[in-house]
């Protein structure tokens, strides 16, 4: 596969082709993201509860997205690679966004970054584009700040607040983000800033009018114990949790009852070499 670029994405919107994006968070669910043949991978705070089991992602730090960066990085040869400016390390002043976001390139190896917000981003974006970092954008429901929106909920339902959410998009399109996510806002919302924007819209929880669409990889491949609330958006495509589970099951009881290891899965020593051993 040819590894996806950002004039791939653009040509891809052009002809109305669908860009699928996924999250990634470490070696292994990069490495079978990029195998599947999505176009972009997100390394999304969203780690913060999927694999490091915080409350929020405002918990997580920039040193540990990094981390979790580079891992992403050594798996993915094809997909396009952002990463997610975690909360505090980008919205004190553009200065501050544009050394974050050199770090997320030099020492995380991702490609573009993201960050969340509207119209108070202008300038940062500015900053971070101008140095040719590609910056994804991301309105409507923006997790870092679940506590000012009252918790995690649509936004846009009443005609006053799509159409700031269409404003925000307006502004971060001539800010120079080469594209942006719109996240639990009302399909029609979703549908009417995709028609006003010249760059694709990347919809969780947005219906099926944005450019493409991106899910949270643990929640789509049910990798998750059974009974976690999942978002209404979410299609669970898999049961990764349950095959483990079986597995590393009846891996304890083969143990248990000396099943395993069997023969094959076994060494043995030359004949000669083992009677000269136990003498
Ligand atoms: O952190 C994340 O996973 C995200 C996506 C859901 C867009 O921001
Ligand atoms: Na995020």
């Amino acid at each position: 596969r040819t590894p996806v670029t950002i004039s791939k994405l653009k040509s891809m919107h052009r002809n109305g082709e669908p860009i699928t994006m996924i999250t990634a968070h470490d070696f292994p669910s990069a490495h079978v993201a990029d195998a599947a043949g999505v176009d972009v991978i997100l390394v999304g705070d969203s780690l913060a509860m999927v694999a490091l089991g915080m409350e929020d992602t405002s918990e997580v730090v920039l040193e540990e997205m990094l981390l979790h960066c580079r891992s992403v990085a050594r798996a993915t040869k094809a997909a396009f690679t952002i990463g997610d400016l975690p909360m505090g390390s980008y919205e004190i002043a553009p200065a501050q966004a544009l050394e974050t976001a050199i770090r997320f390139k030099k020492e995380g190896r991702m490609q573009g970054v993201k960050l969340e917000g509207g119209k108070e981003m202008v300038s940062t974006i500015e900053k971070i584009v101008s140095v040719g970092i590609p910056v994804l954008g991301h309105v409507g429901l923006t997790p870092q700040r679940r506590d000012i929106l009252g918790g995690f909920r649509v936004q846009g339902k009443t005609a006053a607040t799509a159409t700031k959410i269409l404003e925000d998009a307006l502004a971060l399109q001539a800010a120079g983000c080469f594209a942006l996510v719109i996240e639990a806002v009302p399909a029609e919302v979703a549908v009417l800033i995709t028609q006003k924007l010249s760059i694709p819209t990347i919809g969780i929880g947005a219906g099926n009018g944005c450019s493409g669409q991106v899910l949270v990889q643990v929640d789509m491949t049910g990798n998750f114990p059974p009974g976690r609330r999942i978002p209404k958006f979410v299609k669970q495509y898999g049961n990764v949790w349950s095959e483990s589970f079986r597995a590393i099951e009846t891996y304890r009881d083969e143990v248990r009852n000396r099943q395993y290891p069997a023969p094959e899965h076994t060494y043995e020593m030359p004949q000669k070499e083992l009677e000269r051993f136990i003498e």
